[in-house]
């Protein structure tokens, strides 16, 4: 692991153990150590984004906490992405099953996260999936759960109704019902959603997904392997989730589609179906405030230009930018962009991120003048550091002046109109690379470490 992955691993943790609501126990992190092959990766999750594993386990003990004793199911856990940040959260009296029909995905989980946890258990189940296991003997509409009613905590489904048909995902929400505890239960499922939104994204060219094929009520990427990416009418799976008996449900809308979303890290959408006593006003009125906060961020950005799959590499660009800029700041030199009159020119206005101090985040070796790629790890340590108890309104408010400052800085690069002020007075255009998603930045890994840094934020 080279250094800098070290260093985000370590202030992830730390900032898993500040705020998780999760159950102290043994905090032993596997991901630093188990890594799936990329050629696994690739095949079950585009090889992207190791670390949302964090996001979801996050949400799922959002406002409610695993109780000592919780059982956990995965289904279609794939090589365990959620199993690798719930062995951090997990204590030993806590139990998880991740079952899957992809044999290779099991193996490794097995032997890279099951064993020497007894409380991790990965089972093949040898249900038909025409990409994931052809050969399969049961029919997913058909497939009961391998549990007693009533005796789960939680069940994930991530990415796995996205390549079911719809009655499978109707049989999923339903026997996800009858085995989650009446008092405790919550399910996290993503899911592609169809509405008159969507409909209306994708003929404006601003989905991820085209879906041009009907398949019964659900509509479909690829006609000639319809599994691969599926998308079920939202209002036929919000009436299963009712009629399965959830009393309480959240749709939480991702980027896919093209739409401003409450978070970037959602790429897909979510499900969120609880039972029991559920807070959900005091949960709604945060999201909402989240999904104002972060939507907004999130319609501008895509209003300027930005591709929907790059808002969160985009945001490190910012980062990156603005980063490099109270550098130079800082050797007397400054950046003028032009301003509204003809010739009037003004300067980044800075001020949240002039209270931290970034420049640990550049070697103190860099040439002066230079713009200099800064990794998102050293990035967070920054901001933990100015002040390890500001609170998430604070450091969305950052995140906003940085975006804002962000989109005028790129517009002006793209006109060949950013300036730099030398000490002396002379005056040369900036070098600011513009922003190119998957060239410095590793498209890939930006978004996970992205994700891990908004799911951070995410827990004050
Ligand atoms: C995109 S991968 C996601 C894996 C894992 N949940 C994650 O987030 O990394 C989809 C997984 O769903 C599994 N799968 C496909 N069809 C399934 C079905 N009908 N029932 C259960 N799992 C299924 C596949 O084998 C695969 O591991």
């Amino acid at each position: 692991m080279s250094a800098p992955d070290a260093a985000e691993t370590a202030i992830a943790s730390a900032l898993f153990d500040l705020t998780s609501g999760l159950a102290s126990g043994s905090r032993r992190s596997v991901a630093d150590e188990a890594v799936a092959p990329e050629s696994l990766q690739r095949a079950l999750n585009g090889g992207t984004e190791a670390h949302i594993g964090a996001h979801y386990a996050d949400v799922s003990t959002r406002d409610r906490a695993l109780p000592s004793g919780a059982r956990v199911l995965d289904l279609g856990c794939g090589y365990g992405r959620v199993a690798l940040d719930l062995a951090g959260r997990l204590s030993d009296d806590q139990e998880y099953f991740g079952l899957d029909p992809h044999a290779e995905a099991i193996g490794w989980a097995r032997e890279n996260i099951g064993k020497g946890r007894p409380n991790f258990q990965f089972d093949l189940i040898d249900v038909l999936s025409r990409p994931y296991n052809p050969d399969g003997e049961v029919d997913g509409a058909r497939f009961r759960f391998p549990f007693e009613d009533d005796s789960l905590d939680r069940v994930f489904m991530i990415s796995v109704l996205t390549h079911v048909d719809l009655a499978t995902v109707r049989n999923y929400l339903e026997e996800s019902a009858r085995v989650l505890k009446p008092d405790t239960g919550r399910l996290v499922a993503t899911i592609f959603l169809l509405d008159r939104e969507v409909d209306r994204l994708i003929a404006d060219g601003r989905s991820e997904y085209q879906l041009a094929w009907q398949v019964g009520e659900s509509r479909v990427e690829n006609r000639d392997n319809p599994e691969l990416v599926i998308a079920h009418p939202l209002d036929r799976v919000l009436d299963i989730l009712h009629d399965a008996g959830f009393p309480d449900f959240r749709v939480r809308r991702g980027h896919w589609s093209g739409r401003p979303v409450a978070n970037v890290v959602d790429f897909q959408d979510m499900l969120v179906a609880d039972f029991g006593t559920v807070t959900a006003a005091a949960l709604d009125a945060d999201e909402q405030a989240e999904a104002l906060e972060h939507g907004a961020l999130a319609a501008d950005l895509v209003e300027h230009g930005v591709p929907a799959e790059h808002l969160a590499p985009y945001l490190v660009w910012a980062l990156c930018a603005m980063i490099n800029a109270l550098r130079w700041e800082s050797q007397g030199v400054e950046i003028l962009l032009p301003s509204a009159g003809p010739g009037e020119r003004r300067t980044l206005a800075l001020e949240r991120a002039r209270g931290i101090d970034f420049s640990a985040c550049i070697p103190a070796t860099a040439p002066a003048g230079a713009f200099v790629p800064v990794d998102e790890a050293s990035i967070l340590r920054a901001v933990r550091e100015a002040d390890p108890r500001l609170a998430r309104p604070a450091l969305v408010a950052l995140l906003g002046d940085i975006v804002h400052n962000a989109i005028a800085l790129d517009t002006a690069a793209r006109a060949g109109s950013v300036i730099r002020r030398l000490a002396d007075g002379t005056e040369r255009p900036a070098p600011i690379p513009l922003f190119a998603a998957g060239e410095s930045l590793s498209v890939g890994a930006a978004r996970g470490r992205f994700a891990s840094m908004l799911s951070g934020l995410r827990r004050r």
